[in-house]
């Protein structure tokens, strides 16, 4: 797979967008980002790795209309980015582009993505890697990749969120945050997911994003995590409010424990 002239599609179709615009720009590098380390998660578990880094490079692509039609990426007030996505691949047409360049340089019968389950394959991936929790009854190589994705997707949320603007977020929480509320904390206790449009204050929103950490389905994802350092750098902020420092500390210990006790 030539993922050199995918890249290629990839950014002559984004230069159809204004990338100077920071909000562009910061897709764009998330978007090589979360390929990259996709590719090392399959790597690790023995799964398809240029099909996991394909996933990583087409997963948002979505991002970059919603951002032009509707001046943001906050779903709940504009679209679900990741169902456009993929509507953008393959009801669109655009995987086609991406196809072409992909094996250009390959004999068709090496062409593991002309077959149509692949492309399915693709496409619910993208689909699925923005949902609070992946559905049941998913067979064993869609949940595969699904968690290949979601993990990677993940894992480079994790250093946005000690970046400009958020890094801004972070000092806010440090010197004025207020403690988040029980309905949070129960929710931390139980290790899962917060769901979004539930978090008030941007502490909560903040501990609302630790808590994907729970669900990192992979060792070799939570070692990427650990060794990239983010996560710890926004579950050891420096906060002054005594209560609100317990709280994280019990995400911290929470953490501790839940990947202690992970099985895969
Ligand atoms: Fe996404």
């Amino acid at each position: 797979m030539n993922r050199t002239k995918a890249e290629q599609v990839f950014r002559s179709y984004t230069d159809n967008y204004d990338s100077s615009d920071v909000k562009i720009k910061l897709k764009i590098d998330h978007t090589f980002r979360v390929a990259e380390i996709a590719d090392r998660i399959a790597e690790g578990i023995g799964a398809d790795r240029d099909f996991a880094w394909l996933s990583g490079l087409l997963h948002d692509i979505g991002r970059f209309e919603q951002v032009k039609r509707y001046g943001t990426f906050y779903d709940a007030v504009s679209i679900d980015h990741a169902e456009l996505s993929a509507d953008i691949l393959f009801k669109d047409g655009l995987f086609a582009e991406f196809e072409k360049a992909l094996f250009s340089d390959v004999s068709s019968d090496e062409n593991i993505f002309l077959n149509e389950d692949k492309k399915k394959l693709l496409e619910t991936v993208i689909r699925l890697h923005n949902k609070l929790a992946v559905p049941d009854g998913l067979d064993e190589e869609t949940l595969m990749y699904t968690r290949i994705l979601r993990d990677a997707d993940k894992a480079d949320i994790f250093r946005v969120l000690t970046e400009p603007p958020y890094d801004g977020r972070n000092e806010r929480i440090i010197n004025d945050g207020e403690p988040a509320s029980d309905k949070i904390m129960e929710l931390v206790k139980e290790r899962r997911c917060v769901p979004r449009g539930i978090t008030e204050t941007e502490f909560e929103s903040l501990v609302s994003h630790c808590c994907m950490a729970f669900e990192l389905e992979y060792k070799v994802s939570r070692n990427i995590v650990a060794k990239q350092g983010y996560l710890d750098v926004l579950m050891n902020l420096d906060v002054k409010n005594d209560t609100v420092r317990d709280q994280l500390k019990t995400v911290r210990d929470e953490m501790q424990k839940c990947w202690a006790e992970a099985v895969r």
